[in-house]
Parts: structure tokens; sequence; C-alpha cells
């Protein structure tokens, strides 16, 4: 898509969404609406982007990239003076074709993006509205077809009882010749029920002055779908959620029973990978062939090598290489990288920390800030400290080393490959290679003194 450019408008208020920001940062799978709007144009290879905010403009601005240009629109008179508001954006793209969309309909997706554009090129039209025939129409804009085409779009409050009845709809998406634009942007008037400037009357403008406008059937009604209120978003959710799993069933992905599952449309998963209940998997999560995921686990943001097991489990923003056993119960917190073949049992909390091949810490351990290298056994109750109340610090361990139970290493010490500490320890010294270490105090037993312990002997 060469010589294109978008506009996306994103300054409604939103009222029925009581959010205290803009309606378009509310969130379908995790990621807001805007989101969406932005991850399709770029999709559909849409050129330079601005997009017109309004309510909670810092908000808005705050999940844009850099090269987003963004234009105020300080008053809200009607979609038409939101685009106006754009005017030196549209100028700067003079004889370049304008994608219009707006900020709250996140299902707008490429393909249908790409096939409006064919026609609008093919046709040479100034004006191309991307149109739907859904069940209900109300509320939505209606397409007014006549002998020469689409003559008009008329707004449910400006229509009669015989527009009412039309089913096609005006989907919220238009491809624009930026110069016809232009002028038919000068002569809206708010002659209308509602008193605004709408961008709908471009149509019948750009007729009038005898360009060439049609519509393009998307084919698909849920593209027209939005969001005005929290129901109404739980509802994308759901919709969302199974375009999600489709996409996922068709790549040989094994969903049992989908009951709290909830998968973020960004997530690649490998074929025969089992997700069961109660597992989220937000962000750009990437998960290899083989593996089982959940219970109740929620990943994020993280990467999971092929054929590895994680039971109701954490794991944010870390990487689990090939062949990983994690759970039930533990935490992967961020930038961890696990090595493959690692056996990480219940009550384990892993932080800032990269573990080598076959690593086992089976119970109750934390680990954090530490390099760890390859085949180390973590006993029971191992704790890396790694803060001292001032600063964090590092733990290092070589190749071999077992950490018996409830060791502790007062982090910065290093462990040569192959260090032993005896249960109990706490390990304040680097360790040599191959070295025992055993620091606690020795047992000191008193033969007899329990009974005085326990309870004064008769007479005594
Ligand atoms: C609009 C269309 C209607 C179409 C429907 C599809 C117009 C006049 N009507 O109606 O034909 O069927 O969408 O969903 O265009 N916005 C601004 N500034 C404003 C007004 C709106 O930025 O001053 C933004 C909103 O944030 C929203 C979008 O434009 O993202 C659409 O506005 P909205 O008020 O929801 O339009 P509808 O009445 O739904
Ligand atoms: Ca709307």
């Amino acid at each position: 898509m060469n010589h294109t450019c978008g506009l996306i408008l994103a300054a409604g208020d939103g009222k029925r969404m009581r959010s205290k920001s803009s309606k378009v940062l509310c969130q379908v799978l995790f990621q807001p609406m805007l989101r969406w709007v932005l991850d399709n144009c770029a999709g559909a290879g849409v050129g330079e982007l601005c997009v017109v905010v309004g309510k909670g403009a810092e908000d808005v601005r705050g999940i844009l990239p850099e090269e987003i240009a963004t234009v105020e629109q300080r008053e809200r008179l009607g979609t038409g003076h939101a685009v106006r508001c754009a005017a030196d954006f549209i100028r700067a793209h003079l004889g370049e074709d304008l994608l219009v969309l707006f900020g709250d309909a996140p299902f707008l997706f490429p393909e249908v993006i790409e096939k409006a554009y064919r026609q609008h090129k093919e046709q040479g039209n100034a004006m191309t509205v991307v149109s739907a025939v859904v069940d209900d129409p109300f509320g939505y804009g209606r397409i007014i077809r006549g002998e020469n085409g689409v003559e008009a779009i008329v707004e449910e409050r400006d229509a009669d009882d015989a527009q009412r009845q039309v089913r096609e709809i005006n989907a919220g998406a238009c491809w624009y010749q930026c110069g016809p634009l232009l002028e038919a942007l000068e002569e809206l008037t708010p002659a209308n029920a509602q008193g605004e400037l709408y961008l709908t009357d471009t149509l019948a403008i750009l007729r009038g002055k005898g360009y060439r406008t049609d519509a393009c059937d998307a084919g698909d009604a849920r593209v027209v779908l939005g969001a005005n209120s929290r129901r109404q978003l739980a509802q994308l959710n759901d919709i969302a959620r199974e375009m999600v799993f489709d996409r996922l069933y068709d790549q040989g992905v094994d969903i049992p029973v989908t009951d709290g599952v909830i998968i973020s449309p960004q997530a690649v998963i490998g074929r025969d990978t089992t997700i069961l209940p109660g597992t989220v998997i937000k962000g750009n999560c990437v998960i290899g062939e083989n593996c089982v995921i959940g219970p109740n686990s929620m990943l994020e943001d993280a990467k999971v090598g092929d054929g590895s097991v994680v039971k109701a489990t954490w794991i944010t923003r870390s990487v689990l290489e090939d062949h990983v056993q994690i759970g039930p119960f533990s935490q992967v917190r961020p930038d961890c990288h696990i090595g493959a073949g690692a056996k990480i049992g219940d009550f384990v909390e892993l932080k800032n920390s990269v573990l080598g091949k076959d690593v086992h810490a089976s119970h109750l351990t934390y680990i954090g800030d530490t390099d760890c290298g390859s085949r180390v056994n973590f006993g029971c109750g191992v704790v890396t400290v790694n803060y001292n109340g001032t600063g964090k610090n590092r733990t290092v361990i070589g190749d071999d080393c077992f950490i018996g139970c409830n060791t502790n290493l007062v982090a910065p010490v290093k462990l040569g490959d192959g260090a032993y500490t005896a249960a109990g320890s706490t390990v304040t010294v680097d360790l040599p290679e191959n070295s025992l270490c055993i620091a606690r105090a020795r047992e000191t037993v008193k033969e007899q003194r329990g009974l005085y312990s326990r309870k004064k002997p008769e007479g005594k």
C-alpha cells in the first residue's frame, strides 16, 4: 500500500463506559481497543498514521509509538469535525489515499481494509465506505443505494421510516482521496438531528461534485462491532476470545475445555500443545510444541520451549527452554532464563536469574539475582540472600554444585564448579571448586538434660 495514510478518530468521551480516561484505552483481550486498530493498520500496510485525541489525550499518547502523530480535538463536534482537526495532516499527504477509522472498533481487520482499498483504487473512487449487512441496524448510519450506486449515508436519527429498514450500514471505515476529502470537509454543516458535523455527509457532497464514491461490503458483520459500554466490551472480549481459539485450533493447539482460558491475539503456540482451564496467556508469548500449560497458570510475555510443562504457575517476561517442568504453585518473575531440562517444583520463586541446563529446585526455594551453571541441585528451602537492606547483589553458582537444604547464599558470593554446601549453612565467603562448606554451629548434646527442660524431676 504505497502512498496511503491513516487517520484514527479517538476523541469520543465514551460516557457510557464510565472510564476516567479515554474509551479507546478500554481493553479487549488485555490490549486497548486503539492498539487493535493500530495493529490492523500495520497489518494492512497503511502508511503514516495520525490519531485524533480528546478526553484522556495524555494517556492515549502514552500508548502510541513515537512516529504516530496526534492532533487534539478540543470540542466534540462530530466525526466530520474530528477529521477537520487533522486538516494539516491530510494536506501534507495530498495525492495519497487516506483511511479513516474509529478507535473503538477493534475488529476492522487488515483483510477488510485491503479489500476496500482494492475496490477504491480499481474504481478510482474519491471515497469508498466499508459497509456491512447486520441483523439489527439500529443506531448505525444507513447506506442508501440508488440507481447510480451509493447515494448517501443517513444517520439513525436523520433517517425516515423507509431508510431505517435498510440493513446495510456504515461500518465506520472509509478510504478517501485526500484532495477531494479536503474539499468536502469545507462544505460540512451541522444541519442534522444532532447538530454535529458528520463525516458521513462527505459521501453526498462528493457525489454532488461529480466524484465517484461507492461502498465495499465487508461480508462479515463482526467488523462493525465497537464498544460503547462495559457490557459491550465484555461481548467484544468473548468474540475476540473465540477468534483466537479458532486460529489456535487450526494451528493444532488443543484447548479441551475453554473455561477461564484467555489468550492474547499475539500469542504463538506450537502444535500438539495443550492449554488447560484457568490459564491466561497475555502479551507476546511464544510457546513451543508438545507443551502442557495449566491448569491455572498465568504467562505474560513469556517464551516456553518445546515439551515443557507449566502447572499452576505465574511466569512473567522470562524464557523457559525446552523440556522444562515447573509447578505447581511457583513464580517466575521478570528477566529469568531457565535452561533446558530444568525441574522447578512447588513454591519456588525465581527472579532476574539465569539457570543452565538440567537444574533442579524441587521445593520451597528463592533464587534471585543469580547466575547458575548447569546440573545444579537446590535442596529444599535454599535462599539466595540478594538484598542487604541497601542494595541487591548477585550470587554466582558454577556447574554441578549441590546446595544443601536450607542453605543461605549471602550475596555477593561465588561458588566454584562442583561446590557442595551442607544443609543449614549460611555461606558468606566464596567457595573453591569441589569444596564442601559446612557453615553452622556444632550440636551440643547434654545427656539427661532434656528431663530438666521438660519438667522438674520429683524431689529435686
Ligand atoms: C458513526 C457513524 C455511523 C456509523 C457508526 C459505526 C458518523 C456521523 N456516524 O456513528 O454512520 O454507522 O459510527 O460505528 O460518523 N469521534 C471523535 N470526535 C467527535 C465524535 C466522534 O473523535 O467529535 C470519534 C469517537 O471517539 C469514535 C468515532 O469517532 O471513535 C465514532 O463516533 P461515534 O459518536 O461513536 O459515532 P456513531 O454515532 O457511533
Ligand atoms: Ca460508535
